[in-house]
């Protein structure tokens, strides 16, 4: 933030201008050194590194995402003694061996990389946990971990197989003659090979602000753009071979990064940026990830557009959503962005190779909807995004009946009491003679039940390797 603008492969001023307070939505300023303050209500957030940490409970956020460091780091000591203490069985072949030894070598080399380039994190979180309520209130979701999209910082800065160039060539082609305005948002930009692409190759962009809430991703674009390197190693699924397993990667930008690119650690669904402060959106795999109705995410992006703006999208268009009524088709998604203010006036679909590491015998194929939406007129504010509901926060209110809850209890009252009669002695035929006597069930439905449960518990413990 203090470095000066221009200066070639360096980061530039922050446009604080775009920014506004999570808590009050006023302006806030930077004080040049490592933190945002809000004139209006006295917020403060903090600088890592040279990336602004815009949160609306700052410290409960870094507190959630140090854990999540922390938690990675424990995964990664338990697989390197897995590994090791597998390699001391005299039946094991000598390739397993091998393999086991390159893995456990890799395992104990990620540790001190993921906490270097963490640091910045670590050094601004809180010492102490946040009170419950602000726990809850940031309380990331369960797919969120730290290093889940670590492969697309590979592909975006290691791998040299032409992926990352196929996608931003589908966003490109959906860019208007007239270009994208002098600034440009990307939401859930993760490891930003495309939001840095579009930033090198469209002069008349100013400003590129890479927001996401993944400080591993953020802070690892941040530094590889600014000229230096990133090392890691990855893990692919289905290595090619022993060598592959556990593979040192060096990230690094293909050039020097033109001025005006910027990173931003913060909450995409609810984005601390000014109201029109921005002329284009774009929305690389996001729409599909995110725990927001489309109707509210476009909603939040014709706030942010200034006039006329233009909201780019790309990726599939369905991902996480378990729910078979809001796994929205294009079609009517069409329908619903109209409502919100915006007029699709270019779209595609290609079909693209996706996560195809050159190290892994496994990849996929992925039919990618691209489209241009304009925003034709301003709709309004969308209600917050809060990940949780009132319920968690205040532990003197009533747990809902969810249908989903109800569903469980039936369930989880039978799993413990078939796994409570795990002795080594007791056979799945007493066990189900026992638990049918005690809740009245037929003989036959017992057993149905009772072989169906010890079944599936048997896939996962081979599945868990325990
Ligand atoms: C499927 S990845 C796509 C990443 C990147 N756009 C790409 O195409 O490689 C989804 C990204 O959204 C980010 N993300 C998820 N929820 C977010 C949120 N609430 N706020 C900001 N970023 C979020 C994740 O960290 C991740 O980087």
């Amino acid at each position: 933030m203090l470095i000066p603008d221009g200066a070639p492969g360096l980061v530039t001023k922050f446009p604080d201008e775009i920014l506004s307070c999570p808590r009050c939505q006023s302006s806030i300023e930077s004080d040049g050194k490592r933190a945002y303050a809000c004139p209006h209500c006295g917020h403060v957030m903090p600088v890592l590194g040279d990336v602004p940490w815009i949160h609306h409970l700052p410290e409960a956020s870094l507190w959630q995402w140090r854990n999540a460091l922390g938690a990675e780091l424990d995964r990664l000591r338990a697989q390197q003694e897995k590994c090791v203490a597998a390699t001391k069985n005299p039946a094991i072949a000598a390739a397993t061996r091998q393999r086991l030894l390159r893995l456990a070598q890799a395992y104990a080399e990620q540790a001190p990389c993921l906490e270097t380039l963490l640091a910045p994190m670590t050094r601004a979180a809180p010492a102490n946990a946040p009170g419950f309520a602000d726990a809850m209130a940031t309380r990331l979701p369960l797919s969120q971990t730290l290093s889940i999209y670590a492969q697309t910082l590979f592909r975006d800065w290691a791998w040299e197989t032409g992926e990352a160039d196929a996608l931003t060539r589908c966003v490109r082609s959906c860019i208007p003659t007239e270009g994208l305005g002098d600034k440009l948002l990307v939401l859930g930009s993760g490891a930003s090979r495309l939001a840095w692409d579009l930033h090198q190759s469209i002069n008349s962009i100013k400003s590129t602000v890479a927001l996401d809430h993944n400080p591993l991703l953020a802070l690892a674009a941040a530094k590889i753009t600014s000229g230096r390197k990133v090392k890691l190693h990855e893990f692919p699924r289905a290595p090619l071979d022993h060598k592959n397993s556990g593979i040192m990667r060096t990230c690094a930008a293909p050039a020097d990064t033109r001025p005006g690119m910027h990173f931003l650690l913060a909450d995409g669904l609810n984005p601390p940026l000014r109201e029109e402060s921005v002329t284009a959106v774009l929305t690389p795999w996001f729409i599909d990830i995110v725990p927001r109705d489309p109707r509210l995410l476009a909603r939040s992006i014709n706030r942010l557009l200034a006039n006329g703006g233009v909201w780019i999208n790309s990726g599939t268009h369905v991902f996480e959503s378990g729910d078979e009524l809001t796994r929205f088709l294009p079609e009517e998604l069409r329908e619903i962005f109209a409502a919100e203010g915006f007029a699709i006036e270019q779209e595609s679909f290609d079909e693209i190779v996706y996560l195809k590491s050159p190290a892994s015998c496994h990849g996929r194929l992925e039919r990618i909807w691209t489209f241009r939406a304009r925003k034709v007129r301003t709709v309004d504010r969308p209600t917050p995004h809060v990940n949780v509901p009132d319920w968690l926060m205040d532990l003197n209110k009533p747990v809902p009946e969810l249908e989903y809850f109800r569903g469980m209890q039936r369930q989880w009252g039978l799993w413990a009491e078939l796994s409570g009669q795990v002795d080594g002695k007791t056979s799945i035929a007493e066990a189900a003679l026992n638990f049918g006597k005690k809740y009245g069930l037929p003989d036959a439905d017992a057993l149905g039940s009772a072989v169906g449960f010890f079944g599936q518990l048997y896939e996962e413990s081979r599945r868990a390797g325990r």
